[in-house]
């Protein structure tokens, strides 16, 4: 087997204002799928195994500098005090790798739907035909605003951009990726003859291409297999372009792979998801950053799951869960707000509006119906009652409640921490319970009930409430009547 190809290093162009997004947020920090663009980018060169990766930052450094030390720590910022053009951000990343000689992946930071496998193609092209440098292009419909790749004999001579093309080259509809594989020597020398004599007064690292083929090095170009691959990010509505292929690739995956996906459409998922076969998603589903769906499950419609896993067999219908663990053939919603720390066992049911949170739920035990239920423990075949409250904050520190095992909390209960009612105990319905409840007794904390009689006659004559209460009175006192049978 031939080892895959690989380079010396990774350089990702990011330093660039992006002006187009008209964002306080640098260009390269916005997401889509659950990455940054620049996310997206690392993720595509990072199985290179490249020595060293190196970010040109400028524009928004900071940002951009604390979101790399979170997703790719490894990665070097280098930066670039003023934007003077890609030609002149190649240059100051290879001045901080001195030392690095072979092969150089040079990317744009804009480039957020480039696959491993379309860099890999190209590193391994350059390698093949022996290249100074190797740029992937692409054959798009709409070639505007990008550099077109100019062809003679066959050969890739020249990338000129489009404010400085010529009517003729304009037509062409073959474009620069942005993406190149260089000899870091060929690199550095065409990057330190480039001039600055173009439209926009930048040095342009694509200049660095016609510059090589005049000295008669050999230069290649690539063609993506799949076009969408090399497309750019400059403004707003070109980022929701971008999320839709995305997604339309992500759920093309799943699809491909046994998931039903009922309305591709309205279905967002990350590409940092999984969703095993004969998993079910209905319409107006999202799933994001490290979910997990098991086989058999139906999530939606109209559920945001975040960091959450769903067992085999289980349902999430109408839901929100955040960080939540649930279990197989468990059921949520319709209406559930899941937080985080909720673990649901096996066929562990909490219903319509019901917010949980750092909660583990025993197997099979209930939370049907309007409850709130935070840092508890919940034992097995326990039925917490509508609208029961679980009072775990005084208002400096928070408590837990233990509930054992086939409890039943009556509804309207407040459960106020730290308490523990035991395996096989009671409340009664509408009771504060704020000491514990020994297993199998039955916990009252209620005021007994008075009736007092003829209040509203007394107080309330003349209203319909009185009107009914007189024919009740009358049914009763007339002879013959028997309400029991
Ligand atoms: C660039 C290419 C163009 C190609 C297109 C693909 C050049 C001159 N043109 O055009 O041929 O078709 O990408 O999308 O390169 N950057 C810096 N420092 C700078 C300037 C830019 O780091 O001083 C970075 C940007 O953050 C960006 C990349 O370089 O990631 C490209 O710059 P951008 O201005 O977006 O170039 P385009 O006009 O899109
Ligand atoms: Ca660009």
């Amino acid at each position: 087997m031939t080892p895959p190809p690989s380079v010396a290093a990774v350089v990702v162009l990011a330093a660039g204002q992006g002006t187009r997004m008209r964002s306080s947020t640098p260009k390269v920090l916005h997401a889509l799928g659950g990455r940054s663009m620049l996310g997206h980018v690392l993720a595509a060169t990072e199985p290179l195994g490249a020595g060293a990766t190196v970010v040109v930052v400028g524009a928004g450094r900071q940002m951009v500098e604390e979101h790399l030390a979170t997703v790719a720590p490894s990665a070097r910022p280098v930066v670039q005090a003023e934007q003077r053009g890609s030609g002149h951000a190649a240059q100051v990343a290879l001045d901080a790798i001195p030392d690095v000689d072979g092969a150089v992946l040079i990317v744009n930071g804009d480039a957020p739907l480039l696959r491993a496998e379309t860099v890999r193609a190209l590193v391994a092209e350059h390698a093949a035909a022996g290249n100074a440098l190797t740029v992937l292009t692409a054959e798009v419909e709409d070639p505007t605003g990008l550099g077109r790749i100019v062809r003679a004999e066959g050969g890739v001579r020249a990338i000129v951009e489009e404010r400085d093309a010529t009517d003729d080259q304009r037509a062409i509809r073959e474009i620069n990726a942005g993406v190149y594989v260089g000899d870091a020597a060929a690199l550095r020398g065409g990057l330190g003859r480039i001039g600055a004599a173009n439209d926009q007064g930048e040095l342009y690292l694509t200049d660095v291409l016609g510059l090589l083929v005049g000295e008669g090095a050999r230069v290649g170009g690539v063609r993506a297999e799949d076009a969408d691959d090399v497309l750019g990010c400059n403004d707003r509505r070109e980022l929701a372009a971008r999320r839709r292929t995305l997604n339309d690739r992500v759920l093309g995956e799943l699809m491909r792979s046994g998931v039903t996906v009922v309305d591709p459409q309205t279905t967002w998922v990350d590409v940092t998801v999984t969703v095993e076969a004969d998993a079910v998603l209905e319409p107006g589903v999202q799933l994001e950053g490290g979910t997990t769906v098991a086989t058999g499950a139906v999530v939606g419609p109209d559920t945001t799951l975040v960091d959450t896993a769903v067992g085999p067999g289980a349902s999430v219908v109408r839901s929100h869960c955040l960080g939540a663990d649930i279990g197989p053939e468990a059921t949520v919603g319709p209406f559930s707000y899941l937080r985080a720390g909720t673990r649901l066992a096996r066929g562990a049911k909490v219903g319509a509006f019901v917010e949980t949170k750092n909660v583990d739920v025993g197997e099979g035990s209930k939370v049907p119906h309007l409850s709130y239920v935070g840092d508890a423990t919940i034992g097995r075949g326990a039925n917490i009652g509508a609208a029961t409250v679980f009072v775990n904050y005084d208002g400096v520190a928070k408590h837990r409640t233990t509930v054992g095992d086939q409890v039943r909390i009556g509804s309207d209960t407040m459960l106020v921490a730290p308490v523990t009612v035991g395996d096989g105990a009671y409340t009664a319905a509408g009771s504060v319970i704020t000491s514990d409840v020994p297993p199998g007794a039955m916990g009252v904390a209620r005021a007994p009930q008075r009736n007092v009689a003829g209040w509203v006659r007394r107080r309330r004559p003349g209203t319909p409430a009185a009107e009914a209460a007189a024919a009740a009175e009358e049914r009763d006192a007339a002879p013959g009547t028997d309400h029991d049978q």
